[in-house]
Formats: structure tokens, C-alpha cells, sequence
């Protein structure tokens, strides 16, 4: 059984127990964990290991394969999960928005706007959002305008909704006149203002499993999430996504992901120098 041993943990993972590893989080996640990813494994599942008492990989494995799946799987899956994301990522698609907003609420009779982060993380993306709606279009705040933000992990939920981030997070992306006005001081770090956090809804949301009853969305922001899983997982996910979908919506994905050759319902479309995707011949 080849076994790697990795510096930073001490703990190694037999190729049994990675099979395994990879077998639950493509059920659980549809992230796919590609073999040469044993390192990975290792570096993730080796503070969970320890932290949950058992000292190696191969012991909290043993443990987890006879068990209906649980809160330890669970938390097994969300280790394993990247939450790679940075203040107003890739910058053009928030600022594509000013242009988009105004688009979208002119097929709105009541000027309302329903905005989605289906994978947010630890919160930057939606903080992004709501940072620039209220310096573009201030006058736009609950009830007229609704954000649901949503990820998979309960841990980085839980982390987005605190909203407090360190120096080195606010200062990837976040120009400093925006940390002043929208944030304030937490010990070390930084906090988003109330006033900011309020206007987001956060919750636990995997998106291969079957969806909530969700709102139609005006605006989806599903970024850099789409490359972790299989054609037909993506495909499964648009399909889900036009049925909430508005009409006239507009879809933003990470810079490496697009609909083509995945779903054809969607076309694509430029709004200053950011791609997006929207329900083909409905604009
Ligand atoms: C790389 S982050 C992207 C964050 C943000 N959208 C951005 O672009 O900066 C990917 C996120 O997708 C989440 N994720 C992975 N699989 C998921 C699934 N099946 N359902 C919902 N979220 C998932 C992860 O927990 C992680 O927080």
C-alpha cells in the first residue's frame, strides 16, 4: 500500500483510505479529488485527525466506513473543500455590475433586485456585492433589494456571517477608502459595519443536492466553483439554475468556467469587459 508522508502533518494516507476520501466527497461535494492529490488529503484531514482525537489518518478513517453519514463526514468533506477568495475578485465582474443593475431592474416592475452568492465562502464575494450597490445605487437596501448567500461548508457560513477578517484578508482587493467606510477595528482584524452585514442572508447550501425553494434571481454570482466538479455535475447544476433563474437574469462565473459546451440555454454576454451568461434570447 504506497504510502506518502507528509512534513507539515507527520500523517500519511494509504491508497485505500485516499479511494475512500475521494469516493465521500465526490458523493457529498461532487468535488472531484483527482489521484496525485494525496498530499492534499494529507494536509487537511491530518489537523481533523487530530483534532477529533485520533491521531492518524488511517484511525479516523477506520472509523468513519462503517457510519451512516454524519457531522464527522461532514466535517471530513468540508476540510476538504478550497475557500480560496479575495475582496472584489477578478475586480470586472463588480464592475459590470453598475452596468448590469440597472438592465435588470428595468424588467422589474417594482425596481426590486434579488442577488445570489451560491458559493461565498467566507464572505468576500458578497460583501463585494453589497459594497458596490451602496456606492452605486445607495437608495437600493432591503426590502427592495435581497441577497442570499450560500456555501457548502458550515464552517466558512458561520465565518461570512461574523464578517471579521485580517489585515492580510481586507488587504487583497479591498481599496482602503471602502475598509473605512464599511468596516471597523476588531482587536487585529476588521469587522463589516452591522448596517452592511444586515442586508445578507447566509445559509448552508450544497448545490448538488436538491434546492430549497428559492426566490427568482435577478443577479448569480457562482464562481470558481463549477471547476471542482464532472461534466455532468455541471450540468446538473445549470439545469437547477435556470428554473430560478429570472427571465432577464444574469449569471457571473470565475474566469476559467463558462456554460459552452455545458448548456446551451445560456448564451454569452460582455458588460465592461466581464463575461456573463444569460437565458439565450432573453435579454
Ligand atoms: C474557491 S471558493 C469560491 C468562492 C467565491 N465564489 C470566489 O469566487 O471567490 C469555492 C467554494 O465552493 C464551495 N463548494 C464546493 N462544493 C460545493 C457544493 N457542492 N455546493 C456548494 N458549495 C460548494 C466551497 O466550500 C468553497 O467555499
Amino acid at each position: 500500500m504506497g504510502r506518502v508522508f507528509s512534513p507539515e502533518t507527520l500523517m500519511a494516507i494509504s491508497a485505500a483510505d485516499f479511494a475512500y476520501i475521494q469516493k465521500l466527497l465526490l458523493e457529498r461535494s461532487a468535488i472531484v479529488l483527482a489521484g496525485g492529490k494525496e498530499y492534499l488529503a494529507e494536509s487537511r484531514l491530518g489537523p481533523v485527525a487530530r483534532d477529533e482525537g485520533f491521531g492518524s489518518i488511517d484511525r479516523l478513517v477506520a472509523h468513519l466506513r462503517p457510519l451512516a453519514f454524519n457531522g464527522l463526514h461532514q466535517k471530513v468533506v468540508e476540510a476538504l473543500t478550497t475557500n480560496e477568495t479575495s475582496f472584489f475578485r477578478d475586480v470586472v465582474p463588480f464592475k459590470a455590475l453598475k452596468h448590469v443593475i440597472p438592465l435588470v431592474q428595468a424588467k422589474r416592475a417594482d425596481r426590486c433586485l434579488t442577488v445570489w452568492s451560491a458559493a461565498c465562502s467566507s464572505g468576500q464575494e458578497p460583501y463585494s456585492i453589497v459594497i458596490t450597490l451602496r456606492e452605486e445605487f445607495a437608495e437600493l437596501i432591503a426590502p427592495r433589494l435581497r441577497i442570499l448567500a450560500t456555501d457548502l461548508s458550515t464552517e466558512m457560513v458561520g465565518r461570512a456571517q461574523k464578517a471579521t477578517y485580517t489585515q492580510i484578508e481586507v488587504g487583497r482587493g479591498l481599496a482602503p477608502p471602502l475598509l473605512a467606510k464599511y468596516f471597523e477595528r476588531q482587536g487585529n482584524g476588521w469587522q463589516v459595519k452591522e448596517a452592511l452585514r444586515r442586508q445578507i442572508e447566509f445559509r448552508a447550501m450544497n448545490l448538488i443536492e436538491p434546492w430549497p425553494s428559492l426566490p427568482q434571481f435577478d443577479i448569480v454570482f457562482l464562481r470558481n466553483v463549477l471547476i471542482y466538479f464532472d461534466l455532468s455535475t455541471k450540468k446538473e447544476v445549470f439545469a437547477k439554475l435556470r428554473s430560478v433563474l429570472a427571465p432577464h437574469g444574469v449569471v457571473f462565473l470565475g474566469s476559467s468556467e463558462t456554460t459552452h459546451n455545458v448548456d446551451d440555454a445560456f448564451e454569452r454576454v460582455e458588460f465592461e469587459k466581464a463575461t456573463c451568461y444569460r437565458l439565450r434570447g432573453r435579454g
